[in-house]
């Protein structure tokens, strides 16, 4: 199975006598106030002025971000002259969104960027890089032959492409993600899953996959009670990536990975079930970030754990009423079997804290219908035991345009979920469900480690097209969580 890849970026520097031969679609870049750099100038003398009205007529109230396309122009092979209207001085979001712009406008036969020397160069090509992406996988018409490369005439070039690189390598992380959150059940199966995660170790990372056998040793009687009904083997899979200072406690990225949510044997309604092949988004982000992390060699130490299992209904699939034991010991009933991303988490974060005891823990899910209902498809729910940390992440999310939002924790939450006949349920009814869920989780985080849980039901995959990503996969959260490393947990090199 292939994978996609960013858009390839060539960094040459500005030749302006090749413009008027070069095919395929030219952009430049003009401030709001005007004043053409040399690619625009050039370019304007080809076309005998046509660019210098088309800025007088357009620039003066175009918003940063804005392209207007000049169509087949004459003295150039171009097919089109892209103008970008984006100030020197434009922001980290405004480069990224209007590079954004160009990705829809790149063309069959590539495109060719001219930056000069924009300062923020390397966050438009980001922005290029993130939104130039497509789920084509599965389509059986030709593959396409386009020529998907954006070539880059900077001024200073090798600046440029060593500035870039870490971005790039995010990107990467960010379509990893949106590939296996896109990918359906029937491809992604647990095994293929850990076998993607796997072929990681050609970039660096440790990888385990921790099989059925070893998962009852270890005694994740809650994780494996999800899988039992389905014929793919549940599994754990622990990415290492030690890039920071030698034994110094990781951070600890966990993962709900359900490659398919029946709901078991309180099976989900028809309408919509598709839906839940994204059901292991949080295992998506984790592995993205991996990967991410991995190929921006960054400084730190960071584990991944990912619970990949598939909740089917089956004559061996946990019955609602059915009391199982956690690998902490606490035992637990299923009201719900389709309250099981819980169960499945509940183990592999007493697992990672056992064995890795590290200085923080976040976790990804898609987890509860009812933080759609809460939050919608823009922020994803935040929930912390730990201000300080989550005051970063919510500082890292926004800095990365990715929407968070803080939700409550509670004693009275934890209380709707004790249990008549075992030591708690894994449902607490409807109200507060986001919260009640995550409360959940809490009981399986240890004292005075750090943690942060993140329900990203409604931003893992969404049904229209946002500022960065066609629909389907958006990648939420890899980006964020790159940008927290980087912020909290490397050590200066
Ligand atoms: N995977 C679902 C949550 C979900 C819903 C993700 C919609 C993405 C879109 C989860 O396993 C689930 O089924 N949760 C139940 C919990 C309930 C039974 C307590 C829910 O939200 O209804
Ligand atoms: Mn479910
Ligand atoms: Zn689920």
């Amino acid at each position: 199975m292939t994978v996609v890849k960013p858009v390839s970026y060539e960094f040459l520097e500005t030749n302006l006598d090749i413009l008027a031969e070069t095919k395929g679609r030219i952009a430049v870049i003009v401030p709001p106030e005007g004043k053409m750099d040399p690619a625009t100038r050039r370019v304007n003398r080809l076309t005998k002025g046509a660019l210098a009205r088309l800025i007088d007529a357009k620039a003066a109230d175009a918003k940063p971000g804005k392209t207007v396309t000049l169509a087949y122009p004459t003295g150039m092979a171009a097919e089109a002259v892209v103008v970008l209207f984006l100030a020197r001085n434009a922001n980290q979001t405004d480069a990224r969104k209007a590079g954004a712009a160009l990705a829809k406008l790149r063309g069959k036969d590539g495109m060719t960027l001219c930056v000069g020397s924009q300062r923020r160069a390397a966050e438009i090509i980001m922005g290029l890089a993130l939104r130039d992406y497509g789920f084509d996988d599965h389509k059986s018409a030709d593959p396409d032959k386009d020529d998907r490369t954006v070539r880059v005439m900077a001024t200073k070039p090798d600046e440029l492409s060593t500035e870039a690189a870490p971005l790039l390598a995010v990107a990467e992380g960010v379509f990893f993600t949106r590939d296996l959150t896109n990918e359906p059940a029937n491809v992604l199966t647990t095994t293929e899953f850990a076998k993607r995660l796997s072929d990681m170790k050609s970039i660096g990372l440790e990888v385990e996959v921790l099989d059925e056998k070893k998962l009852t040793e270890l005694g994740m009687g809650a994780l494996l009670s999800v899988g039992q009904g389905s014929v793919s083997p549940s599994s754990v899979v622990v990415m290492q990536w030690n890039g920071g200072a030698k034994d110094a406690a990781p951070l600890a990225l966990v993962g709900k990975g359900v490659v398919f949510d029946t709901g078991g044997i309180s099976l989900k309604p028809a309408g919509g079930m598709e839906d839940m092949t994204m059901d292991m988004g949080g295992a998506g982000v984790v592995a993205g970030a991996m990967r991410a992390l991995a190929l921006r060699k960054a400084p730190a130490n960071v584990v991944g754990l990912v619970g990949l299992v598939e909740n089917m209904p089956s004559g061996n699939a946990t019955r609602p009423g059915d009391v199982v034991t956690s690998m902490k010991g606490d035992t637990i009933e299923v009201i719900n079997t389709d309250a099981e991303g819980r169960l499945v988490l509940c183990d592999v974060l007493h697992y990672t804290q056992d064995r890795f005891k590290p200085a923080a823990v976040i976790d990804l899910a898609t987890l509860t219908g009812a933080i759609i209902i809460g939050l919608g498809h823009d922020k994803a729910g935040v929930f912390s035991n730990d201000d300080a940390l989550c005051n970063q992440f919510l500082r890292a999310a926004d800095t990365e345009n990715e929407g968070a939002w803080r939700m409550p924790l509670g004693q009275c939450y934890a209380d709707l979920l004790k249990s008549r006949i075992a030591d708690l349920k894994n449902t607490g009814g409807r109200p507060a469900g986001s919260v009640t869920a995550a409360e959940f989780l809490h009981r399986f985080i240890a004292e005075g480690t750090p943690w942060i849980h993140l329900d990203i039901a409604g931003v893992a995959s969404v049904k229209a097209e946002t500022q960065y990503a066609p629909k389907g996969a958006t990648g939420w959260g890899v980006m964020a969580l790159n940008r927290l490393v980087s912020d909290q947990f490397e050590v200066d090199s």
